[in-house]
């Protein structure tokens, strides 16, 4: 791959992401490398034509100064400087697009020539050559990035990809399904559909506390992945969903050791496999860009956020088959009518959740004794403040008046008006 290539490199900056996002939509390729890459690792880039040197507050690590390896520092690659006064060549403190582009384009001479497809088609190359003839596992659980990194390694390497998709029985409604549809029939993956439910509710069983239901189910899917995987014979490189932020926000440093031990639900670090990570260099939205190039459906490449331990953090308390039930289906009414109210892609996320106590209602001129429904609905731009999305009434209402007909055993609905802080984003 000599795909024109600027590198940022990281010498304590705040804003590298934001520099090779800039790049980036030049449509020119940039990554984020730490401060002491040698000549030779720059050997790695076939297509450098220049860098950027990204300093700024933290300029200081283990109490010393970090500066630039001094090869890198004397070598011919045009460079420019943000945030590092002291340094000469182009100095802005300010990262100015105007003045980027004439760095990228006039002083380095890119083209540009990356875009989603360029990259789908190099990654695809490049996995082939990573992974020969040998065989690859995934676990697919049809979020958007094991969704993408699935597409990629069909069309990369075929029959040669193992995907083991775990239902554990807390997935909203419809996800086994489409994922069954899209990988199994349309791609023709050869995929393994584990039926794990019955095993997952009867360990979380009675468990109320929130922290040990997620371990529960973490563990648990770790336990399912290890068991299907185990029996598979000669696979020697396990794919994972890692992508740009994961790494960049571990810091450049120490990127590539720490993410591969949090990804997939934190799979365990002594499983033998080698690992496939092709959307690593990725940003979300390119991630969900390299979906579509890739043929995925919207539904599966623009779903809002969901968690990890799925509608199991949203059936507060612990866990029953019933209430259970009773998000899974208040959900999919809430999400059918945010898109027809066209709100789908405009709300970051939104979902139901349904409490462990009932309330007195009346239905059909009698006394009912059920459980109400909460819908929530937040916009952020990080996850980690939060303000209420505020939708029409007669959304609302509409919404309400589907859910206490159609959903058996909820007598009652009502919208949580909390931003993040007081209330974190989910209920548990
Ligand atoms: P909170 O509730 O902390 O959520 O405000 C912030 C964002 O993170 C998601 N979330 C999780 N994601 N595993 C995940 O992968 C988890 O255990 C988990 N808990 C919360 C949440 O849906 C929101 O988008």
């Amino acid at each position: 791959m000599k795909q024109d290539t600027i590198l940022v490199i990281d010498l304590g900056g705040t804003e590298n992401s934001v520099i090779a996002r800039m790049i980036r939509s030049m449509n020119v390729y940039s990554e984020i490398v730490a401060h002491d890459i040698t000549m030779e690792g720059l050997s790695a880039f076939p297509g450098l034509k220049g860098i950027v040197y990204a300093g700024g507050q933290n300029r200081m690590v283990d109490g010393k100064e970090v500066m630039a390896d001094d090869a890198v520092l004397h070598s011919d690659y045009p460079s420019m400087a943000i945030g590092c006064p002291d340094m000469a060549g182009i100095n802005v403190d300010l990262i100015d697009e105007g003045v980027m582009r004439h760095f990228v384009f006039d002083k380095c001479c890119c083209e540009a020539t990356w875009n989603m497809s360029a990259f789908a088609r190099d990654q695809i190359e490049e996995i082939k050559r990573q992974v020969g003839n040998e065989k690859v596992l995934l676990a697919l659980s049809g979020g958007v990035d094991s969704s993408v990194v699935a597409a990629l390694l069909i069309k990369a390497i075929g029959s040669n990809l193992t995907c083991i998709h775990v239902n554990h029985g807390l997935l909203r409604q419809g996800e086994p399904e489409e994922v069954l549809r899209v990988f199994g029939e349309e791609l023709g993956a050869n995929l393994i559909y584990v039926d794990a439910v019955d095993r997952f509710l009867g360990k979380l069983e009675g468990v109320s506390d929130p922290e040990e239901k997620r371990k529960i189910i973490g563990n648990e899917f770790i336990r399912v992945f290890e068991e299907e995987s185990s029996k598979l014979k000669g696979i020697r490189f396990l794919a994972q969903g890692t992508i740009y932020p994961d790494i960049v926000e571990s810091g450049t440093k120490t990127a590539k050791a720490i993410k591969a031990h949090h990804n997939v639900g934190g799979l365990p670090e002594d499983m033998q496999f080698e690992l496939v990570e092709p959307v690593k260099y990725l940003y979300k939205d390119e991630v969900r860009e390299c979906g579509t190039v890739l043929g995925l459906p919207d539904s599966m490449v623009y779903r809002q956020p969901f968690p990890g331990p799925g509608l199991g953090v949203r059936c507060l308390g612990a866990i029953t088959r019933d209430r259970l039930e009773a998000v899974r289906a208040s959900d999919a009414i809430l999400r059918e009518e945010f898109q027809l109210a066209g709100l789908e892609g405009r709300v970051w996320q939104y979902f139901t959740a349904v409490p462990d106590f009932k309330s007195v209602g009346v239905r059909n001129h009698a006394r009912s004794f059920e459980y109400p429904v909460i819908l929530r609905a937040v916009n952020t731009v990080d996850a980690m403040t939060a303000e209420i999305e505020t939708p029409d009434w007669e959304i609302l209402k509409k919404i309400t008046s589907r859910i206490i007909n159609e959903v058996p055993g909820v007598n009652r609905v009502v919208y949580d008006l909390t931003p993040k802080p007081t209330g974190t984003i989910e209920w548990e």
